[in-house]
C-alpha cells in the first residue's frame, strides 16, 4: 500500500494588521463583543495594489518547498483551494502555476470554502496513492477583505473574515502519512453563508454591471446563528467518523488543528473531546477566519513552533459554506 505524506508546510499573511479598535472606528462594534463572541483580536488584510491570492499562495508555497528541501521544478501538480479567486475565471491554480514559473503541469481549483483545504488534501492524497503524481502542491489562499461589507450592516462578517495563504507539499510514502479523509456537504444550506454575485443564474439583463443596483449581492452574507449550530454538530460528527474509521480514540489525538472559524467553536470541540489546551492549535486570535487558508496557516505555524512531532496523530477538521464539512487524520 502506498500512502501520501506532508513533507513541507508554509504560509504567508499580509503585513497590514487590522485591530478590533480599527473596526470599531468604522462600524458599530467593539473589542469586547468581538473577543467574547469570536476570540479574534486582530486580523490581516491585503494591500490590493500589491497582493493577490496567487502571489500570496506562491509565497506560502516557496516556504513549504524550502522546508521540504525541494524546488518549484519538483512540483508535478497543483491543487488550489479558494473561494476568492483573483478572477471570476480562470481559477487561481493556473495563476499560481505561472507565478512559480512552471510549464504545463496541471492545476485544479477547489471551491469548498472553509473545508476547501481538506477537500484539496483529499484529492492530492488520492492522486499520490494511485501513483499519478509524485509531488503535489496543495494550497489554500483567500482575500476576503475586499468582499466584506465594511459597514455596520456587515459587521457580523466584517469582524470574522480575513486574508492569508497556506501551503503543503505531498509526496508518496511507504508508511502513513494521511490515514484517511472524510468529506461531506449539505446544499440545502447554501444560502446561509454565501456571496450571490457574479452569479450566472441571473437573467442576462441583470448581469449587465449597470443593472446591478444592489451591490450587497457581491458581499459575504452569513446567518451566524445557523452556521454556529450546524458547525458544532458537524465538527464532532466528522472527527468521530475519522477516529472510528481508523479504530482510534479521541485520547489518541496529539494535536487537533480545527479550521479557525470562531474560537468559541474550537473551544466547544475541545471540551467535547476532553483535549488539553496544548492538544488544540488556535491562531484565530491573530488572523481571524481565513477560510481555506486557515488550516494550512495553522499547520505551518504549529510545525514551526515544534508542536508537531514525528509519529504524532494529527486531526484536521473543518466546516463552512455549502454547508461543507470534512476531516483528515494524519500520522506525522
Ligand atoms: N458587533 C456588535 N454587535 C454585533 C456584531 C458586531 N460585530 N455582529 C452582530 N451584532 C449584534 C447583532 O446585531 C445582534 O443584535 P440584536 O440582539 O440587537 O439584534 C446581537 O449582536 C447578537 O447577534 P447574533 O447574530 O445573535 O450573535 P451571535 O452570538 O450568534 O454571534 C457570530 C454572532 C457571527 C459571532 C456567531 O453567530 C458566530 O460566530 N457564528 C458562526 C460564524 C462562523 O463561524 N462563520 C464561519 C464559518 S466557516
Amino acid at each position: 500500500m502506498r500512502y501520501s505524506k506532508i513533507v513541507g508546510l508554509g504560509h504567508h499573511v499580509p503585513e497590514t494588521v487590522i485591530t478590533n479598535e480599527y473596526l470599531s472606528s468604522i462600524m458599530d462594534t467593539n473589542n469586547e463583543w468581538i473577543v467574547e463572541r469570536t476570540g479574534i483580536q486582530e486580523r490581516r488584510y491585503v494591500d490590493p495594489s500589491k497582493d493577490t491570492v496567487a502571489n500570496m499562495a506562491a509565497k506560502a508555497a516557496r516556504m513549504a518547498l524550502q522546508r521540504a528541501k525541494l524546488t518549484e521544478k519538483d512540483i508535478d501538480f497543483i491543487v488550489f483551494a479558494t473561494i476568492t479567486p483573483d478572477y471570476f475565471f480562470p481559477g487561481s491554480g493556473v495563476l499560481l502555476q505561472r507565478e512559480l514559473g512552471l510549464e504545463s503541469i496541471g492545476a485544479l481549483d477547489i471551491r469548498n470554502a472553509c473545508s476547501g483545504f481538506i477537500y484539496a488534501l483529499s484529492v492530492a492524497d488520492q492522486f499520490i496513492k494511485t501513483g499519478m503524481y509524485k509531488t503535489i502542491l496543495v494550497v489554500g489562499a483567500e482575500i476576503q477583505s475586499t468582499a466584506i461589507d465594511m459597514t455596520t450592516r456587515g459587521r457580523n462578517t466584517a469582524v470574522i473574515f480575513a486574508d492569508g495563504a497556506g501551503a503543503a507539499i505531498l509526496q508518496p510514502s511507504e508508511k502513513p502519512g494521511i490515514l484517511s479523509t472524510h468529506l461531506h456537504s449539505d446544499g440545502r444550506f447554501a444560502e446561509e453563508l454565501y456571496v450571490r454575485d457574479p452569479g450566472s443564474s441571473r437573467p442576462r439583463e441583470e448581469r449587465q454591471p449597470e443593472q446591478i443596483l444592489d451591490t450587497t449581492h457581491f458581499k459575504v452574507v452569513m446567518n451566524g446563528n445557523q452556521v454556529f449550530k450546524h458547525a458544532v454538530v458537524r465538527f464532532m460528527e466528522v472527527i468521530n467518523e475519522a477516529l472510528n474509521a481508523n479504530q482510534l480514540k479521541k485520547e489518541d489525538i496529539n494535536l487537533l488543528v480545527p479550521h479557525q472559524a470562531n474560537l468559541r467553536i474550537s473551544q466547544y470541540i475541545q471540551e467535547k473531546l476532553a483535549l488539553r489546551d496544548d492538544q488544540v492549535y488556535n491562531n484565530i486570535m491573530r488572523y481571524g477566519n481565513t477560510t481555506a487558508a486557515s488550516i494550512p496557516i495553522a499547520l505551518s505555524e504549529a510545525w514551526a513552533e515544534g508542536k508537531i512531532k514525528e509519529n504524532d496523530l494529527l486531526c484536521l477538521a473543518a466546516f463552512g459554506s455549502g454547508f461543507t464539512w470534512a476531516s483528515a487524520l494524519i500520522r506525522w
